[in-house]
């Protein structure tokens, strides 16, 4: 019995967000398989190791809905589908509705605008189709406001995740002002101008969504600025730079600032195991004794993998010495394929692998390695044997395999990083800082990375690591919830 008679849960603590920490497939006979997520917010969870908590997330696909339905509201039992002794509580949102909001909405729109993707002159045209769509999206958020307000018990903290759930705080809190409210933004947050190419309503809802919660967390200073700065433009509200705080029609809400750390000793622990070692050994067959640039992504538009390419094409031409002596090995693996814009993404960086290989491959060379499926012991060998790790992203929230790549590296690794990561901002004295638009200096900064002298690679990795790994997730979890409280 989780509901009490004035409609109170029992859950002192809750995660709300799109993808949740298990997965469901169905198995060749017909039953369900699950999978555990990795990431951050899940070994952050188990840290409070609290039995009542509960996980708010979406059904994702046809396996999630049967799984969501076989269980009663859609909590998953414990015994089989718990993570890290914590229910899952999994809505079987309707697909329509979910697929307008996850793909038209948070994919399709708030996503650009934040990593400023649109090729304007033409994108975004806010027409009638998005707006069903953006029905959708608040029916979405509505269905995970609701679901919270029956979970949570009185006074509970609850963690919102990220621009999929940008309208959930708000719901929530004129559902159950009693609650403890916290939204955390994964993402870079758009500058004012860019914006504003958000319907005024759309804009003006989504601020206000998420001024509903007591706290705002973003994961470095600069986004939590831009956020402010967008309250201000869009709602005249009134901030304190200083003190990071957003007041708008007679509340407060507290911006904060939490950088998520890469987990050092998961990853030292997990990098040094069979399946790695085995990985490893073929990643060493095929580079033989020449050095590895190394890049591992979501095959995503923000992440820049084609200039990436680009820069490594550049550095072949124009300095021909490094011509079998590099291979530039390139995980991109499958990421929102029911988007146009990464499937035609996704054709392009195969494609250009291709040309790259053609122009410059020999018998006894692969100038560079494309692997599209994802593999995690195989990207921790990939980061292992890295002299280079290329890490270019137009803009992104933080950018994890920059805080990973230092922590496993075996031998110390050069990081070419882009200046607009959110990880720049720890680690930017340590890298190669690079403009992400810039293929030149791209090609340039791998140059310096493969003729960085040995002892000033180790050197440098060593002062990554130690920045990489200052707010490990447990930490920053539980940071966070200590604020919120
Ligand atoms: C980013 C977002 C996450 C999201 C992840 C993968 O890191 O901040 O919220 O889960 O990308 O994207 P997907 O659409 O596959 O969940």
């Amino acid at each position: 019995e989780r509901s009490n008679s004035t409609g109170t849960g029992t859950a002192p603590v809750l995660v709300a967000s799109n993808r949740g920490p298990v997965s469901f497939s169905t198995a060749e006979d017909g039953t369900l398989d699950l999978r555990r997520g990795g990431g951050g917010l899940v070994s952050g969870l188990s840290a409070i190791g609290d039995p009542d908590a509960v996980w708010v997330c979406a059904a994702l696909g046809d396996a999630d809905r049967r799984a969501a339905r076989a269980a009663p509201d859609g909590r998953l039992d414990r015994a089989g589908h718990d993570v890290g002794g914590q229910a899952v509580r999994m809505l079987d949102i309707d697909p329509e509705t979910f697929a307008r909001a996850y793909n038209g909405v948070a994919n399709s729109t708030l996503w650009f605008v934040h990593h400023l993707l649109y090729a304007t002159p033409t994108a975004p045209a806010f027409d009638a189709g998005f707006r069903t769509e953006w029905q959708a999206y608040t029916a979405y958020n509505a269905a995970f406001a609701e679901a919270l307000a029956a979970e949570a018990a009185p006074g509970a903290a609850v963690l919102v995740q990220d621009y999929h759930l940008s309208l959930a705080p708000a719901l929530l809190r004129a559902a159950r002002p009693d609650l403890r409210i916290g939204h955390f933004s994964h993402t870079p947050w758009a500058p004012p101008e860019y914006f504003r190419l958000l319907p005024d309503d759309v804009a003006e809802a989504v601020l206000t969504g998420i001024l509903g919660a007591d706290r705002a967390g973003f994961l470095t200073r600069r986004w939590a600025l831009a956020f402010a700065e967008c309250c201000a433009a869009v709602l005249g509200a009134e901030v304190d730079r200083e003190a990071l705080t957003v007041t708008h029609a007679g509340r407060t809400t507290r911006l904060g600032v939490h950088g998520l750390g890469a987990d050092a000793d998961f990853l030292r622990e997990r990098a040094h195991r069979p399946d790695v070692e085995e990985r490893l050994a073929a990643l060493r067959e095929a580079v033989g004794d020449r050095r590895a640039v190394v890049r591992v992504d979501r095959t995503e538009l923000s992440k820049n993998i084609v200039r990436g390419f680009q820069a490594y094409r550049h550095l072949l031409r124009t300095r021909p010495e490094w011509q079998d002596r590099v291979v530039h090995i390139a995980f991109a693996y499958p990421s929102r394929t029911d988007l146009a814009e990464y499937r035609d993404y996704t054709a392009r960086v195969r494609e250009l692998a291709a040309e790259i290989n053609t122009e410059f491959g020999t018998d006894s060379w692969q100038p560079l390695i494309l692997h599209v499926d994802d593999d995690f012991p195989r990207s921790l060998a990939a980061y292992r044997l890295a002299d280079v790790a290329l890490v270019n992203p137009i803009r992104d929230g933080m950018n994890l395999v920059a805080k990973e790549v230092p922590v496993v590296s075996d031998r110390g690794c050069a990081l070419v990083l882009s200046r607009e990561a959110g990880a720049h901002a720890e680690l930017g004295e340590d890298a190669l800082s690079v403009n992400p638009y810039d293929v030149i200096a791209t090609s340039d900064a791998l140059h310096a990375g493969l003729t960085m002298a040995a002892d000033e690679r180790a050197d440098r990795t060593k002062r990554l690591a130690a920045a990489a790994t200052a707010l490990p997730p447990q930490q920053w979890f539980l940071d966070q919830l200590d604020a919120l409280r």
